[in-house]
């Protein structure tokens, strides 16, 4: 579905991926794992066409077709959807309103604003914070669930999660791990994570594990238990 090849990716030219393949399958989850600072954000970051990110060599694909040349818009657009590791603040602009924008010719509002609506009661997001501008003043939990709020509304088919898992606490947790999973059906997700405990819910398909910008080690949901146990040392 998307695949990189031999892509080396510069940001503010230091080189942070170097000749990076993959291939993401279609309708298949893959945990992205590795220690702080070896590039998984930037992989997710260069995928969703992040202008800081300058792919130097090689090309991406998605579904057969290049998207090097395509801007972040365009990507979104094709169906490609990241949730940030740190979600920043809009200012003045709520949830409903981005979306209205970004679904504008393609749903009506009342039918975005009703499916926000459904959405936000299965993640257990407070009314309250609907309304106000997106993730103005909102927790570390919340944000990442109204991170999972666009994704299942805009309804992407390829979609990277950066560490949706972090500063959320145990119910959160159980929450976002249970839609996630029912979400994960007929898409193609990465998560990028640092735990096991996400990947208790959503079982992947493949784990990778990548150090220094390059991707050392392949395998199954076993993998991520002998991380926790053993740390990426031996990897
Ligand atoms: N905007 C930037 N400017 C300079 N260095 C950056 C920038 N963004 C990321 N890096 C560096 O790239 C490396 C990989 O970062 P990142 O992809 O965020 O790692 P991870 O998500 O795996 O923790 C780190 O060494 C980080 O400091
Ligand atoms: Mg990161």
């Amino acid at each position: 579905m998307i695949s990189l090849k031999k892509v080396t990716i510069l940001v503010n030219n230091k080189t942070i991926l170097k000749d990076f393949n993959y291939e993401f399958d279609e309708n298949k989850v893959y945990a992205l794992m590795g220690p702080n600072g070896s590039g998984k954000s930037t992989l997710a970051y260069t995928i969703a066409g992040h202008p800081s990110y300058v792919v130097k060599n090689g090309e991406i694909k998605f579904r057969h077709r290049s998207i090097n040349n395509l801007t972040a818009d365009k990507r979104a657009k094709k169906g490609i959807f990241l949730s940030f590791q740190s979600p920043l603040s809009l200012n003045g602009i709520s949830v409903f309103q981005l979306l209205r924008l970004a679904l504008s010719g393609k749903e009506e509002p009342l039918a975005i604003k009703r499916k926000i609506d459904r959405i936000a009661k299965q993640l257990k997001i407070k009314r309250e914070l609907l309304s106000r501008p997106l993730n103005e003043g909102a927790s570390g939990g919340e944000k990442k669930k109204l991170e999972l709020l666009q994704a299942a509304v805009l309804n992407p088919k390829f979609l990277i999660f950066d560490e949706i898992d972090t500063g959320v606490d145990i119910d959160a947790l159980k929450t976002i791990s249970k839609f996630l999973d029912r979400f994960k059906n007929k898409r193609t997700m990465i998560l990028i994570t640092h735990y096991n405990r996400i990947l208790k819910h959503i079982k992947p398909d493949k784990v990778l594990v990548i150090k220094n910008g390059q991707l050392v080690k392949e395998g199954d949901f076993t993998l991520p238990q002998r991380i926790e146990k053993n740390g990426y040392e031996k990897i």
